[in-house]
């Protein structure tokens, strides 16, 4: 397996100008600092390297996993086998023309807001506080009930699972809520947005009222990956979380938070396992006694436990 890992990795940094690792701790790159070992891990300097990754994982069926700003993400804690890509040092572009932005995949969503600030560019605020990159951001449609970040898209650029590169408008896409239809095996590598002139300090106002409430109520000090659960049709997930009386309720390291519902937070040395039993227990709890299914708004990938 060592030797297996070591080969891929010398033949992977063999074609590409970026870093190759082995047995990378994904706890170190998720928001949540929960999740076991990529076999390998690759970050791609430049679209070529990108391309270059994706070429010998399908030549040679290694299974991929893209990495953002793993804010949305509960890797567990067997880890991921084959190959992530982590693009949160690459694609780090960002212009504006006119009313519009173009920003690459592995923006901070917190620097889009803030380049648009300064640009006097308004319609992003209301993605405020919301975390990771952009390109992750636009994979599951990010956003609060003030704004999604699909709301001013106009197209994406992606490599798509054959290596070519191509665009996407926003009506492709196939946006839902929290919900973006990408071809399988496509990686967003840029984004254009079309915004409206604003003022810059009103701007700054509205992204600092927005983060402000979000301080208010949510554990913003703990560690956690946002909300768990997707807000069902008209109600909110938090609600009904309280509703059933799971605030506060702790499994090994990993607790419903007492601040808010719908995020279980790491409250040291959590294990992807500990945050699963609550998930599912408030799930169980919210169906049974409401009748409403919840539906996870976080990924989750990887093995339970090392093979
Ligand atoms: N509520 C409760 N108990 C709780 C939590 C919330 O009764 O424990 C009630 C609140 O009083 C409020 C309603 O539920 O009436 C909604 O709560 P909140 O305003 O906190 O918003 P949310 O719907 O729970 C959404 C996004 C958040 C985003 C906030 C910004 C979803 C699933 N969540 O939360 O996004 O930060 O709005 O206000 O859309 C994320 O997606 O990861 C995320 C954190």
């Amino acid at each position: 397996m060592v030797m297996g890992q070591l080969d891929l990795k010398e033949r992977l940094q063999g074609c590409i100008r970026g870093m190759v690792l082995i047995g990378e701790p994904l706890s170190h790159h998720t928001y949540f600092r929960i999740g076991g070992p990529a076999e390998v891990m690759a970050y791609p300097a430049d679209l070529d390297d990108l391309k270059a990754l994706l070429k010998v994982a399908r030549d040679e069926a290694i299974p991929v996993l893209i990495l953002g700003g793993g804010s949305n993400m509960l890797v567990l804690d067997g880890g991921i086998k084959g190959l992530v890509i982590n693009l949160s040092r690459s694609f780090l572009e960002l212009s504006a023309a006119e009313e519009r932005i173009r920003c690459g995949a592995g923006v901070r969503t917190s620097r889009l807001l803030a380049f648009s600030a300064k640009a006097g560019l308004t319609g992003l605020e209301g993605l405020s506080g919301v975390p990771g990159t952009a390109g992750g951001a636009i994979h599951g449609n990010a956003g609060t009930p003030f704004g999604a970040i699909s709301d001013h898209l106009d197209w994406v650029r992606l490599v798509d699972c054959l290596g070519e590169e191509r665009f996407m408008s926003r009506e492709e896409l196939g946006l839902g809520y929290r919900h973006c239809q990408l071809p399988t095996g496509a990686v967003i590598v840029e984004a254009a947005f079309t915004l409206q002139r604003g003022m810059s300090a009103e701007i700054r106002r509205t992204i600092s009222k927005l983060l402000v409430r979000r301080n208010l109520t949510q554990p913003v000090d703990i560690r956690s990956a946002g909300c768990i659960f997707k807000n069902p049709p008209g109600d909110f997930a938090g609600r009904l979380v309280e509703q059933v009386g799971l605030k506060g309720l702790r499994h090994g390291e990993a607790q419903i938070s007492e601040k808010h519902g719908n995020f279980i937070v790491n409250l040291g040395r959590a294990t992807a396992a500990d945050v699963l039993w609550l998930a599912n227990r408030a799930k169980a709890d919210v169906l049974l006694r409401t009748g409403v299914a919840l539906e996870l708004e976080i990924e989750i990938v990887g093995s339970p436990s090392a093979a």
